[in-house]
């Protein structure tokens, strides 16, 4: 059977992606930012999920306003890196998970989760900066990938209960998968950051250190922050992070932190990596 192993949170700034891409990562800006990445990669090499479910938000490069799916999931063979207006990123392909990303569609739907089903779709900085931080720069990309999207980019975006919900219906869905396969669950975005208007630049790292406390240790209590909070506490971006509960919720109660790390400022964001696994019998 199918099983989700563990669950990644990261950030998914744009520049991190950048910086690999140009040969940026030991200048001395983004090496404190990369050596605190080297754990987890450690121990991604170890851990070798077959398939990684990223779950991540689309910047208009997939979708635009014009159709905005609240939650979406990829079942194509395969996923070009989008072209966000410098030409797509030179990374490898990401190779999907057609027959498990249909077998996973089929049970979130018949569990009342009305998923957008996407047949082609190029993944963004969303997407490709999360394997560049865990995998860096491979010929080609060492698990298979299945893309969840979730709208958070135009109100009125689901609520951190609802993604800790849908990260629940897709462990189920996984572990009812009749193939061994070993499943990571990547949630990605935030933690406090604010792109535009007055507040451009927000970070608020005391809050994103609470909330990592407390996303490890009760996430039942956390998913009920509103919306409200996030936007006043955490920017206007800073709302990305309730796909890091589609994450949590895919594991147990009682989980292991393997990795922990934050470095303000990366770009415009507080950097933020969490590796957790559920806990061995
Ligand atoms: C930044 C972060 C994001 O999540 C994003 O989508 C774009 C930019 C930033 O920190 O600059
Ligand atoms: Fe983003």
């Amino acid at each position: 059977m199918a099983k989700v192993i563990a669950g990644v949170g990261t950030s998914h700034v744009p520049a991190i992606g950048a910086a690999v891409d140009h040969n940026k990562t030991q200048d001395a800006y983004w090496k404190p930012i990369f050596d605190g990445m080297e754990p987890a990669k450690q121990w991604i090499k170890e851990a070798k999920p077959d398939v990684c479910i990223i779950v991540y938000n689309d910047h208009a490069s997939a979708f635009s306003l014009d159709t905005i799916p609240t939650f979406a999931i990829g079942v194509a063979d395969e996923f070009q890196p989008a072209d966000e207006g410098y030409g797509p990123r030179k990374v490898p392909v990401v190779k999907g998970h057609s027959e498990l990303a249909w077998h996973i569609t089929e049970s979130l739907i018949l569990d009342e989760f009305d998923m957008t089903i996407v047949n082609n779709m190029p993944v963004d900085h969303g997407l490709t900066v999360p394997l560049s931080v865990m995998y860096g720069q491979p010929e080609a990309w060492p698990c298979q990938v299945i893309p969840v999207c979730v709208n958070v980019i135009q109100y009125p975006q689901p609520t951190a209960n609802r993604c800790y919900q849908l990260g629940k219906a897709i462990r189920k869905a996984v572990e009812s998968f009749p193939k061994d396969l070993k499943v990571a669950v990547l949630g990605t975005g935030g933690l406090s950051h604010q792109l535009q208007g007055e507040r451009a630049g927000l970070i608020n790292s005391e809050y994103d250190e609470k909330w990592l406390d407390d996303l490890v240790a009760k996430p039942e209590e956390l998913k009920h922050v509103t919306h409200t909070e996030y936007l006043r506490e955490t920017g206007s971006e800073g709302i990305e992070a309730i796909m890091w509960f589609v994450m949590r919720g895919a594991l147990d109660q009682d989980v292991e932190l393997i990795h922990r790390f934050t470095r303000a400022p990366a770009s415009n964001s507080n950097y933020g990596l969490l590796v957790l696994e559920n806990k061995k019998d």
